[in-house]
């Protein structure tokens, strides 16, 4: 489903170039459930926005469901991006001033999506996660669980094949990190492919596959 070939990527600032990402050969096949390792700076979040589509300067070749992602415009790239990829950060990036619901649905609107439709489709997001009776509240009410929770629940609603997830348990304790796990496992078992950064080994021994990251050199297997 995903198939970087020879890619490489560098950063230029004023006469400086910093080779982040050196020759990545990686296939992920669908359905995994893979977790990157490395110690910062190494180039994890630079791999994770080549793979998820945010960033399309880099050499090599990327191949996702099939579509030759160098070969897209920047319009299709994006709806491509949204309708494929949902997307979980480390500090949840929720809208504190929109409640759960109206969080939740934002990327549907964005789709194009009735209010008249999104109803029935938070409340089963929110039941995956568990947090249907907070649908009416804000995110500063809920615990940084439950706010990762509901960023889960939003990365669900337009049906995504793939869920990436930089640091996902990263603010959160290991009891809270372990119950997110089991949701990121929970779907994993519907069929979507999972592909998450983390510095926590024991939430990377979660997933079914293991690879870390030195220095912009991708290795399969733990560091
Ligand atoms: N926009 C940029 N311009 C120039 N250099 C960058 C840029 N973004 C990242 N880098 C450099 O690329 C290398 C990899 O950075 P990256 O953010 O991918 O690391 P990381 O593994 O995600 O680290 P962390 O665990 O701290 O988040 C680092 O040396 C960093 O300084
Ligand atoms: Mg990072």
């Amino acid at each position: 489903m995903i198939e970087l070939k020879n890619v490489n990527k560098f950063y230029s600032t004023g006469d400086e170039t910093l080779h982040a990402l050196k020759n990545i050969n990686l296939k992920i096949e669908e359905g995994e459930f893979l977790a990157i390792m490395g110690p910062s700076g190494s180039g994890k979040s630079t791999m994770i926005k080549i793979l998820g589509l945010l960033d399309n300067n880099f050499e090599g070749e990327y191949l996702m469901l099939n579509k030759d992602i160098r070969s897209l415009s920047d319009d299709d790239l994006s709806s491509f991006r949204n309708e494929k990829i949902g997307f979980i950060f480390q500090d949840f990036n929720l809208i504190k001033r929109l409640s759960v619901k109206e969080n939740i649905e934002l990327p549907m609107l964005y789709r194009g999506c009735s209010m008249r439709e999104t109803k029935a489709v938070v409340i089963e997001a929110l039941k995956k996660v568990k947090l249907e009776h907070k649908i009416n509240k804000y995110p500063t009410q809920l615990s940084g669980g439950q706010q990762q929770r509901v960023s889960i629940a939003r990365s669900l609603v337009n049906k995504p094949k793939i869920i990436i997830a930089d640091e996902p348990t990263g603010a959160l304790d290991s009891t809270t990190s372990k119950e997110i796990m089991e949701i990121f496992k929970d779907l994993n078992k519907e069929g979507i492919t999972i592909i998450l950064i983390t510095h926590d080994i024991n939430v990377a021994r979660k997933s079914n596959r293991i690879m870390s990251i030195f220095d912009g050199e991708l290795k399969e297997g733990e560091m």
